[in-house]
């Protein structure tokens, strides 16, 4: 065994299970008098322990979806399992999950030990045992002796490891977190990403997190599951979703992306060929939905493309461009170009010696390796 899986069977140990499993199956919800669902047959198996992060634009359903496995919503359609037990009649304070909020904040008449108490409480756990774990609590989130202060006693982020402390201190086997780093500044917001993904790695709990932030998501994630219009649009490894977008709205919100827009001409070797108007003819790996003379994209990300004279060897695109656009953005170059038939694209190239530079208004030869592009 290793030390982490000894960890997390003590605590198995201690608590009786770790993670739940949750699976979604074909879950709708309507709100009354909204249109369209705000959730729209979502289907989505979560192992227990995983640590699955709902991604996606501002209305796409995240918080609906939370909300429901918390037992706060009612689903129109469908069903939602925790292990073995479908929950659609099973109270929320019965679900055993816990649960924080950008804005779920603390009672603020209540000190730090009142809160993380306040659902023991409710379960109506022996005091001294409230001691124990309220202290055992607070150790976890590194604010150890912080019972008797006041949440405005607190800064932003120290509000949130309480907030956490009271989420996980019933021992809950699935912690729902919604958007809890959103009013930080990205520092802290930083530092407290790798904290609760080392808490998950050291407790075992099934968590599902919401962000719209897919740096946090790429961070933070097991898997990440791309939301859209209330549907699951993709879900997959963080690399993977990087790597093999299976759509334009999933290549464009996870990490910057340039599309080149053209028609499929044929298909060669497992590869789609397609023109691009003034650029000329490009391949990229395809996929089941492209057909030839569809209007497509190719995906390709800036930090893929280079001079054609540093292409090594391997199968490349090759194109002629003028560079329109230089930035500085520290770590690297960020250059903007103009292709023949007036589409742009982005290349990104790091900031060191050894890497060639070019200015605004030169004319280059780009280039990538077909492997790094994608139609969709
Ligand atoms: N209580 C409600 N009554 C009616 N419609 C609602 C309610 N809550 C949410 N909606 C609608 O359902 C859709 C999904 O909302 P939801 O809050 O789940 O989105 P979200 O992905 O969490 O967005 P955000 O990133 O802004 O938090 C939206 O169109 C929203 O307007
Ligand atoms: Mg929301």
């Amino acid at each position: 065994m290793t030390a982490k899986q000894s960890e997390r069977a003590a605590h198995a140990d201690r608590i009786g299970a770790l993670g739940a499993r949750v699976r979604f199956d074909q879950v709708e919800k309507q709100y009354p008098g909204g249109a369209a669902n705000a959730v729209d047959g979502v289907s989505l198996d979560i192992a227990p322990g995983e640590f699955v992060t709902l991604l996606g634009p501002s209305g796409s359903g995240k918080t609906t979806t939370l909300m429901m496995l918390a037992g706060f919503e009612t689903p129109t359609a469908g069903e939602i399992w925790v292990d073995d037990q479908a929950i659609a009649a099973v109270p929320p304070w019965r679900r055993n999950i816990g649960m924080v909020f950008q804005n779920y904040a603390l009672f603020p008449h209540m000190t730090v030990g009142e809160n993380i108490a306040f659902p023991l409480k409710l379960r109506g756990m022996p005091r001294d045992e409230v001691t124990r774990r309220t202290r055992e609590a607070l150790d976890l989130v590194g604010l150890p002796g912080y019972e008797g202060r006041y949440p405005r006693q607190l800064s932003g982020g120290q509000q949130q490891r309480i907030a956490l402390a009271r989420a996980l201190v019933f021992n809950p086997r699935v912690l729902l977190m919604d958007e809890p780093l959103g009013a930080l500044d990205k520092q802290l917001r930083e530092r407290l990403q790798l904290e609760i993904k080392a808490l998950h790695d050291q407790l075992g709990v099934t968590i599902i997190y919401v962000t719209h932030d897919q740096q946090e998501a790429l961070v933070m994630s097991d898997r990440i599951a791309v939301m859209n219009l209330g549907q699951i649009e993709q879900i997959g490894g963080p690399g993977e979703l990087y790597d093999e977008p299976a759509s334009r709205f999933v290549a464009s919100f996870i990490g910057e992306s340039n599309f080149l827009d053209g028609r499929v001409t044929g298909f060669d070797d497992g590869l789609g060929v397609i023109e691009a108007p003034g650029v000329g003819m490009l391949r990229a790996p395809a996929h089941g939905g492209c057909a030839i003379n569809s209007e497509v994209a190719l995906t390709v990300r800036p930090e893929k493309i280079v001079f054609a004279d540093e292409l090594n060897g391997a199968s490349a695109n090759t194109i002629d461009a003028e560079i329109v656009t230089v930035i500085f953005v520290g770590e690297m170059h960020r250059y903007e170009a103009r292709l023949g038939g007036g589409q742009t694209i982005v290349l990104k190239r790091q900031h060191r010696s050894g890497v060639g530079r070019c200015g605004r208004g030169d004319r280059v030869r780009l280039g990538w390796h077909v492997a790094d592009g994608r139609l969709v």
